[in-house]
């Protein structure tokens, strides 16, 4: 079987935003605390943070995460976050079923992303709270001092004002399992009122709006529509989430996934521009896909927690997902399509970092290490920084129930300018054949190939374990030629590939 693209210098989608690779850390499960928090592990730091954990992190070189949900945010009092440890309270976790110690906050989490090299992107609580509190929480994080939140915010430890450029105004509140949940009418004037007093304080803030949990919500996509309506002037990004599964264990339609993930975007994006016309407005309004990930192994042994089976444990192992090989090809076709659509999707991060549906697993005074969708990830993260190029592929295609013609093979190409590199993310979708892919480079001169990772085994149900670490890791890979003004390259079944040409 063969395939060919063209990847020509002139066409081009969209300079990426580095911030499409950023990531999501829940107060939920283990992620936080046992994650990236652990003060009596052999790796901790002064603060109580792991460094085992903190280093893997730094690997991904992940631009920005979200913080602190998810549900949890719905009815979270950030102030019970602050001050000394030992006064904080301990609260119900109803989003959940857990209790939340507080011993980690929004002090601790900004000093961890210092050390990691990451920027934070806040959540408000738009649930149980609304305006008042949203305000006050901005207030305490990012104003100099002279008033009495920034004061305290001193008081407790921390001088200069963080600066948090991107919040996000409440987190999937169209879902029915919200605490607080509303319609999209309510919801939009909740959030319209809470962005117009965010941007009193400043004009320059990023403000993201809730969009739909998912594209199979009810709701959608009259909710985009509605919410849009009411905030269009005051926001810039408008939220989507997406988990993917394979629940009926048949890898081609799983695989085939992408396809829906390209519609919702689509989607949206067309609504984006519906309310644009009716606003008869100049500004654009992108989207944040601000949780993702593969999200279904762990689902059955979490129902005993999420039941209130178990009383309201602290930081219980839930959503811990256990992923294999073929969750590889589904996450490199994820950051391909978010390549693909780099004109619309400014911010994406993958759901969650640690513990809880993560790239990176720990054990409590154990190891950490990288289950295999970490890998994927590591390479569209640090390697797919630049120009997102308009490819035109030709492959042999298959029917799935999402689409009736799926390309056996998906690929994204990147152009960094500044280094001369082109970077090309391959996934073979094919169950037994390898697939010939020829890239003719148009308008790029000379080419030698400077890095090729190749992701293939022969179960795709292996996974990654505390003892057995590299089951499922990248290899170097051979056979990737050019000559011609093109690559060739060698796809085989069920194989995920990096292909780096230094132009
Ligand atoms: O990431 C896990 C959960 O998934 C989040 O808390 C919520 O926003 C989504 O439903």
């Amino acid at each position: 079987m063969k395939a060919s693209v063209i990847a020509n210098k002139d066409y081009t989608i969209s300079k990426i935003d580095d911030r499409v690779y950023g990531a999501f850390l829940e107060h939920l499960g283990r992620a936080v605390y046992e994650g990236i928090y652990e003060p009596d592990h052999p790796s901790a730091d002064k603060d109580g943070m792991r460094g085992d954990v903190a280093e893997l992190v730094k690997k991904l070189n992940v631009p920005v995460v979200r913080y602190p949900g998810g549900n949890f945010v719905s009815a979270y009092n950030w102030e019970d976050g602050i001050g000394p440890r030992e006064e904080r309270p301990t609260r119900l976790d109803l989003a959940w079923h857990t209790s939340e110690s507080n011993a980690v906050g929004v002090h601790e989490f900004a000093d961890w992303c210092a050390t990691v090299g990451t920027e934070m992107m806040l959540a408000v609580n738009l649930g149980s709270r609304g305006v008042d509190d949203a305000r006050n929480f901005l207030e305490y994080v990012n104003h100099p001092g002279g008033s009495y939140w920034s004061d305290l915010r001193i008081k407790n430890g921390r001088k200069e004002p963080w600066n948090v450029k991107m919040w996000c105004l409440g987190n999937e509140m169209d879902g029915p399992w919200q605490v607080g949940h509303k319609d999209a009418d309510e919801y939009g004037k909740l959030a319209a009122n809470t962005a117009r007093a965010m941007r009193m304080f400043d004009k320059s803030l990023e403000l993201i709006v809730c969009g739909s949990s998912h594209m199979d919500m009810p709701s959608f996509p009259d909710w985009e529509r509605i919410v849009l309506e009411h905030t269009y002037d005051h926001v810039d990004h408008i939220s989507l989430h997406m988990y993917f599964a394979n629940r009926d264990d048949n890898t081609p339609n799983y695989l085939g996934l992408s396809h829906k993930l390209e519609r919702y975007i689509d989607t949206v994006a067309a609504t984006i521009k519906q309310v644009k016309a009716k606003k008869k407005s100049k500004k654009d309004i992108y989207i944040s896909f601000d949780e993702w990930n593969v999200w279904y192994h762990s689902n059955q042994q979490d129902r005993k927690i999420l039941d209130g089976n178990d009383g309201w444990p602290h930081a219980p192992g839930l959503l811990e997902d256990i992923y294999n090989f073929e969750d590889v090809l589904m996450v490199g076709l994820i950051l391909n399509t978010f390549i693909r659509r780099s004109d619309v999707v400014k911010i994406a991060c993958i759901a969650q970092l640690v513990n809880v549906i993560a790239p990176i697993m720990t054990e409590k005074g154990g190891p950490a290490w990288a289950q295999t969708i970490y890998y994927p990830y590591y390479f569209a993260s640090v390697y797919g920084r630049g120009t997102a190029l308009q490819l035109v592929t030709s492959s042999p295609c298959y029917e799935t129930t999402h689409a009736a013609d799926t390309p056996f093979v998906d690929i994204s190409g990147v152009h960094n300018e500044d280094e001369g590199v082109l970077t090309f993310f391959l996934v073979n979708r094919h169950t037994s054949e390898s697939i010939e892919t020829e890239v003719s480079l148009q308008g790029f001169a000379g080419g030698t190939v400077i890095d090729h990772q190749v992701m293939t085994h022969p179960n795709l149900k292996a996974v990654n374990t505390a003892k057995k670490q590299d089951e499922v890791a990248p290899k170097k890979g051979e056979g990737a030629r050019i000559a011609d003004g093109k690559f060739s390259v060698a796809l085989p079944p069920y194989s995920y590939q990096m292909v780096r040409v230094k132009i």
